[in-house]
């Protein structure tokens, strides 16, 4: 599905990512995961082509997107909720949804207003409450709703859990497992170690600018010297 081959990257002159490849399957919930600053988000930026690639290639279903900007991905099939959410805090709830299912018209598609709502009761409940009114569960509930109203082959994810109460965590977990289970691929960036191996196929590792280590979610939880090297856990 997505392929990123020796990818470099980073902010000006500063390379942050220096020769990263890792690749996932389609159906695939993969992970990358490492420590505060290892360059997480920034591989997300740069396969969003939010950041240059100064070398390397991304591909997405063996097609090149090295560079492709946003809302061309998205038309790809690629959305992605930055860790930021990006809900817009004057609109409702209704107004942040209309607006992403605008931006993207499919007919006949699977992921519908009705469907999205369904799937998020607590969104239905709180369709024209401003997006500044929203708990920090409810946003990341938005972003994920958001994205999928664009109908994507592929959901890219930064830290769903971050600063979420363990309930939340728990909740965002299940439709999570929820999607896995009806097939859609994940990458998802997690510093919940817990939360991303119960839900990954595959898990990559990012330190030194590269994948340092590479394996199943059953690997990783065995292996207590990479977690503790790479991971700080
Ligand atoms: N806008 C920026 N300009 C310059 N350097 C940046 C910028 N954003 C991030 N960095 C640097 O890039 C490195 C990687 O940051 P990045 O945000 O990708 O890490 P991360 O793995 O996502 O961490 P976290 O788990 O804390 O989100 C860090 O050293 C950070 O200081
Ligand atoms: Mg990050």
């Amino acid at each position: 599905m997505l392929e990123v081959n020796s990818l470099h990257t980073g902010y000006g002159e500063t390379r942050i990512i220096r020769g990263l490849s890792f690749s996932l399957q389609s159906g695939q919930v993969f992970a990358l995961l490492g420590r505060n600053g290892a360059g997480k988000t920034t591989t997300l930026k740069s396969i969003m082509g939010l950041l240059p690639a100064f070398e390397g290639a991304v591909q997405l279903e063996g097609q090149a997107i090295t560079g492709t900007k946003p809302f061309n991905l998205a038309r790809k099939g690629i959305a992605y909720v930055p860790e930021t959410r990006d809900i817009f805090p004057s609109l409702t709830v209704k107004e942040n949804l209309e607006l992403a299912a605008r931006l993207m018209p499919k007919t006949g598609a699977e992921w519908t207003m009705d469907r999205v709502l369904n799937f998020f009761p607590r969104l239905h409940e709180r369709l024209s409450n401003g997006g500044n009114q929203l708990s920090g569960g409810e946003q990341q509930m938005l972003a994920i709703a958001r994205a999928l109203l664009m109908n994507p082959k592929l959901l890219i994810l930064d830290e769903p859990t971050e600063g979420l109460a363990p309930i939340i965590v728990k909740q965002i977990h299940d439709k999570l497992q929820e999607l896995k289970s009806e097939g859609m691929t994940i990458l998802l960036v997690e510093q919940n170690f817990g939360f991303a191996t119960s839900l990954a196929d595959q898990v990559a590792i990012v330190g030194k600018g590269q994948i340092v280590w590479s394996g199943t979610s059953a690997e990783i939880r065995a292996d207590k010297e990479t977690q503790h090297n790479w991971l700080g856990v």
